[in-house]
């Protein structure tokens, strides 16, 4: 099942992000093994780019599987990077055409994760600004922070936005979910737009040292 991924690792600014390999440990259709080392979670509605998102991240094209269609994550599947932190791609949720049943499945594997998991130290949600406010991304907002859990939302796509908007829509979204300032972030996995400062607050999180 182990598979190491050598990545390439990306300069930003001359400061290596991944920091080492990426060790693929697995897809977990029900209880994940723990990894020992600081999970950083990715969590969001179908399609919405969390592959996308961890493979940019990761300066590696094919780490996380992306996929026009939604629901292409169907597993929890864990990424140790650089033997510091895990990266954790949860199975998107809200695709409709989706069985209820199916559905139902994920939205259990992942709030059971989400619930009990103590290597958590920050669950990104990615939302695309382009959209309506949802109700189940404010719903896992809410439960992330009744539950304690440290969240950084991920303005995503923003390449889809024009330029002079983005300030703009980045404002509405923070507004539409109560967010901190410090708690959204515009992010781009096809430009790297917000690259540097997701990983600044990734690995102030999976360092312990909070926001
Ligand atoms: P599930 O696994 O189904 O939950 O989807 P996901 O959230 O992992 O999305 P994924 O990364 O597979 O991306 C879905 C689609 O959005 C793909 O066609 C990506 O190429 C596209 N996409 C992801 N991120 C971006 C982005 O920043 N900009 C643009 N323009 N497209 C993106
Ligand atoms: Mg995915």
């Amino acid at each position: 099942m182990n598979r190491s991924i050598p990545v390439a690792i990306q300069p930003t600014g001359g400061r290596p992000i991944a920091g080492g390999r990426v060790r693929f440990l697995g897809s977990f259709p029900g209880q994940v093994p723990t990894c020992g080392l600081p999970e950083i979670a990715f969590a969001g509605r179908s399609n919405v780019g969390k592959s996308s998102a961890i493979n940019r991240l990761l300066g590696c094209k094919k780490a996380a599987r992306v996929s026009a269609t939604p629901g292409r994550t169907q597993a929890i599947n864990l990424f140790a990077v650089g033997g510091r932190l895990a990266f954790v791609d949860l199975p998107g949720y809200g695709f409709a055409r989706v069985p209820a049943e199916v559905q139902r499945g994920w939205k259990g594997l992942v709030e059971g994760y989400l619930a009990e998991r103590e290597a958590l130290a920050l669950v990104v949600v990615l939302i695309d600004p382009r959209r309506d406010p949802q109700a189940l991304d404010a719903d896992l907002i809410w439960g992330l922070r009744q539950a304690g859990i440290p969240l950084l939302v991920l303005a995503t796509k923003l390449d889809k936005i024009k330029r002079s908007r983005r300030a703009a829509a980045l404002a509405a979204l923070r507004r539409a979910y109560k967010l901190k300032p410090e708690e959204a972030l515009g992010f781009s996995s096809h430009t790297g737009e917000g690259l540097e400062r997701a990983w600044a607050i990734i690995d102030r999180h999976a360092r312990g040292a909070g926001p």
